[in-house]
This record gives structure tokens, sequence and C-alpha cells, in this order.
């Protein structure tokens, strides 16, 4: 039988099982809660420790549809496709090339990880520097990207500069002036720094940004401005022509792709926010869970779990969505992040091997943080018609230093939201009935430090890539982005012909005369 028709067969397996509710799971399965959770820890030294709590058993799966969930993935090569992933081979046909993110944090050939060692150190030697002052004196850093090389930073220096910020950092992003505009507000010229993170050194918003980073530095008196620029890319020589000093280049390389590249030079606006330790110690999280992701077996390997819940509900529940709700101010930025790692990778209709995809693929990811989420959306969780899969994320140490009497409230409201999710509440009244029995999974982590925070982003990763490879198409290339960008160049360019609507909008809003 081929790969296909093995899929094919599981599947149907998987389709044909009965659906049972989380009550009868429970009620049938004592052991249920010690089955579908798992600790992964980690001492990692002077570099702290990884230790989270994940919980599955209020989703459906049980014993069967694990089963089942493992001969799939047998079926799809999940094996040797993770072997691929980690030995360096091709997991991108389409662009013919490997994926080496895991390299960047020592999980990868040894060329790959000597490679990106060499790359760390000269970012760190860069960063040491600027704490230093070699550079003068240096308060803000304007970081400039968009995608993969913002929403990673912006993330973690978001989640972890609570206690100090040794640099302040403005990541700015959309081309809309006003986010510049913003940062220069923030930022005085005099001592900021602009880095320009962009893998291609091509894209437009960050171009188009950086060009004004540099007029803004000139024109407030700064002698030197290109002198202040830093540029994170794979595409060093790019960043020469466009005028980079070839000392401040910080290169990576070009299998590593942008919405897995915090852990590469990408990163060194956290870096310079938390110091060169912490960035570490991120890294050495992520290498946790790369080593369990790589050596752990069916069920027992939490992404692999995680992907195949994922993959219960949006191919045999029919949910088009899933959310993820953080109780935790400093992961705000979480599901901007999961949203670009799971649906550019995963939105996808072409198979690995050139077919059309017959099944759905990636859903929507959307979330939120708690409790904020409870007093907007949460009806519709509760009470709606869709059927949504639901994330918890919540740090038993408390991210504040106020009254603990906060953070208590705030973990009785996350594990109050999950219990009544899979309970509800019958009430004759349709208005106040609650049906219950929907799902959702918890982490819990000891406390939101660097290393937890790098192996919660790395967990993702994986999971994001278990679900491709369980689907059969290739997470690491986004074609579905290019067409846009050409059609707003030629809106630009004045040529071409557009649909009529377009046209009128064009003419509307100034772009054709
Ligand atoms: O247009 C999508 C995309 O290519 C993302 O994949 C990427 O993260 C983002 O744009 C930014 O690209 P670059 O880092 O090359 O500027």
């Amino acid at each position: 039988m081929t790969n296909q028709t093995n899929r094919k067969a599981a599947w149907d397996r998987l389709a044909e099982l009965p659906r049972r509710t989380l009550a009868d799971l429970f009620a049938g399965d004592p052991d249920r809660v010690a089955k579908f959770s798992q600790r992964i820890e980690a001492d990692l030294g002077e570099l702290g420790q990884v230790g989270m709590l994940l919980d599955w058993s209020k989703t459906h799966l049980d014993d069967d549809l694990l089963a089942a969930f493992e001969e799939l993935a047998e079926a799809a090569g999940f094996a040797a496709a993770r072997e691929a992933l980690f030995g360096g081979g091709i997991v991108n046909p389409t662009e013919g090339r490997a994926a080496t993110h895991g390299a960047m944090r020592g999980s990868g050939t040894d060329a790959d990880v000597e490679e990106a060692e060499a790359l760390l150190a000269r970012m760190g030697l860069l960063v040491e520097a600027v704490h230093a002052g070699a550079l003068g004196e240096i308060n803000h850093l304007i970081h400039i990207g968009i995608g993969g090389s913002a929403l990673g930073p912006a993330l973690a220096i978001d989640a972890l500069t609570r206690d100090l910020k040794l640099v302040d950092v403005h990541v700015v992003s959309n081309i809309d002036g006003l986010a510049l505009e913003q940062a220069f507000a923030a930022c005085d010229p005099q001592t900021t720094l602009i880095a320009v993170a962009s893998k291609t050194f091509t894209t437009t918003e960050t171009m188009t940004n950086a060009a004004s980073a540099l007029k803004w530095l000139g024109e407030n008196g700064v002698d030197d401005p290109s002198g202040r620029l830093i540029a994170l890319t794979a595409n060093p020589t790019g960043a020469v022509e466009w005028g980079v000093d070839e000392t401040r280049i910080l290169p990576f390389p070009e299998s590593v792709g942008g919405r897995y590249s915090l852990w590469s030079s990408i990163g060194f606006p956290v870096a310079l926010a938390v110091g060169m330790q912490d960035f570490r110690a991120m890294l050495a999280g992520a290498q946790v869970i790369d080593t369990h992701f790589r050596e752990a077996e069916g069920r027992a390997n939490s992404p692999l779990l995680a992907a195949f819940g994922d993959l219960y509900y949006t191919r045999l529940r029919g949910c088009q969505t899933r959310a993820v709700f953080a109780y935790d101010e400093r992961l705000g930025l979480l599901p901007d992040y999961l949203q670009q790692l799971e649906m550019e990778s995963n939105g996808k209709r072409a198979s690995t091997d050139g077919h059309r995809v017959d099944q759905p693929t990636a859903p929507v990811t959307w979330g939120g943080v708690g409790t904020d989420a409870q007093h907007a959306v949460f009806q519709l969780l509760h009470q709606g018609t869709h059927l949504i899969p639901v994330d918890f994320i919540a740090s038993i140490a408390p991210g504040d230093d106020l009254d603990p009497a906060h953070h208590r409230n705030l973990l009785m409201n996350c594990l109050a939201q999950g219990a009544a999710l899979m309970a509800g509440k019958a009430s004759d009244d349709l208005a106040r009935d609650y049906p219950g029995d929907r799902p959702s999974a918890m982490f819990l982590i000891d406390d939101l430090d660097a290393a937890t925070f790098g192996a919660l982003i790395a967990f993702h990763e994986h999971r994001t890539f278990a679900n491709a490879v369980m689907m059969g198409i290739n997470p690491f290339d986004q074609f579905g982005v290019e067409l846009g960008k050409a059609m707003a160049k030629s809106i630009g360019s004045g040529e071409g012909e557009f649909d009529p609507s377009t046209a009128v909008l064009m003419q509307a809003a100034g772009l054709r005369g």
C-alpha cells in the first residue's frame, strides 16, 4: 500500500470510532487524568528550569482514538519525517530546503548546530558591546520587521521583560506610518539603534519603515544614521547593498523559516532587552522540548498528542477554529504569534505529493487573555452553536507583586472555565441551559521564566509540524501570501487590469487618476 492509501485507511478507521461524551470518558476510566496528562520538567542549572503540566483529559481523545491516531502517524511516516527535520533533510520540498530552526537551540546535525552556535556567538558579542556602551549610550531599539520577523520578538519581550528591561525595545511592523510615529515619539534619536529584521531583506513594509527610521535619525541630529543600523537577515548581500555596514549584519541561515526564526538573530532585540543569559535560557528550554519530541513515541510524545487532538476536532468533529487563552498578561501576544505559526504553516490545500488535500487543514487560530476574554467572547464558547476546542495557559507563580488575591483569582477563573465548558448545566429555560461536553486542554506552567517560555513556543512548533506530517502537507512554505503582494505592486505601478469593483475602489482611494 502507498503512504497515501495507508493514511486514508487510518482516517477511515478513525472516522468509524464511536463518539463518547467527556462525562462518559471520565466515568469509564478512573485513570483518565493520569493517562491524559503529562509533566515535562528539566533542570537547566544556571539557565533555570522548565516545568509544565499538560492536561488533555478534558478532550474527547480516548484509548481507541489514540491507538488509531498512532496508526495514522505511522502511516504518514511520522518517525521518518521527524528524523528528517532534525537530521537536515529536505522537509520543505517546494523550496528544496531543510528546516534548521532546531539547530539554533542545539537540536540538529553537528554542522548545522556548529554554524548556529557561531552565528549566536557573533550576536552575543554585539549584544554585549551595546550593553557595555561600545556604540555610545543606547537606551532604545526600534526593531523593524513584519510577520515572523516581528511577532516572536514582540511576544518574547512582552513575556520576559517584566522584571528587567536592559534596553527599551519598540517593535514596528505595519507600513501604516502611525506605527513608526508612535515609536519615534517614545525614543530619543540620540540614544536609539535601529534593527532591520527581514529574512529576505526585500519586504516592502520593512524596507519602507527602515528608510523612514534612517531619515528620522538624520533629521534629528544623528551624524551617521547608517552607523546606527543593525541588519538581522538571511540575505546579508541585500543588507550591504541597502547600506548596512558589514560588521553590523547578524545573519541567519536560509533554512530557518521566518515564523521559526525567533531563535536566530531575529531574536537580537530579545537578547538586547533580557540579556544573553536569558536568551540562552530560552534556547535551552526549547531544546528540552526538541529532545522530548525527538525521543518520545506515540501518545507519550506531548506535541504529537496535541496534534492528535487538533486533528480530531478539525477533521472528525468539523471544528473550523481553535482558541487559545493565556491567563497571563505577559502572553497577550501569544494568539497572534500562534496564528502565524499555525495558519501560515498549515493553511494549505496542496499535499506534499502534489495532490489536493481532500479534508480540512489548519483551523483558524484565535484567542485572547483571561480573564478579559471571559467577559467578551466566552458566551459563544459556552452556549454558541460552534464547537471550539480551547487551550488554556496559566502560570502557577504570579507575574505581579500585588496582593496574592489577584493571582489566586486569575487561576480560579482559568480552572473554572475548563470545568464549566465540560460540565455544562442543564436548565429547562434554553437561554440558561449550558450544554457542556465542550473540550479544553491546559498548559499549567510553574513559572513564565525564559526557559519555560522557550519550551512553550517550541512545543507549538512541533505540534504544528506533527499536524502537517499527519495531514501530508508542507508546513514550511507560504506561497499563499505572494499573489496579494504582486497585486499591490501592480496597483502601485498603475499597470494591469483589475475587476470592476477594485477599479472603482482604486479610483475612490486616489490610487488611479
Ligand atoms: O509575507 C509573508 C512573509 O514572508 C512571512 O512568511 C515572513 O515571516 C514575513 O513575510 C516577513 O518576511 P521577511 O522576514 O523576509 O521580511
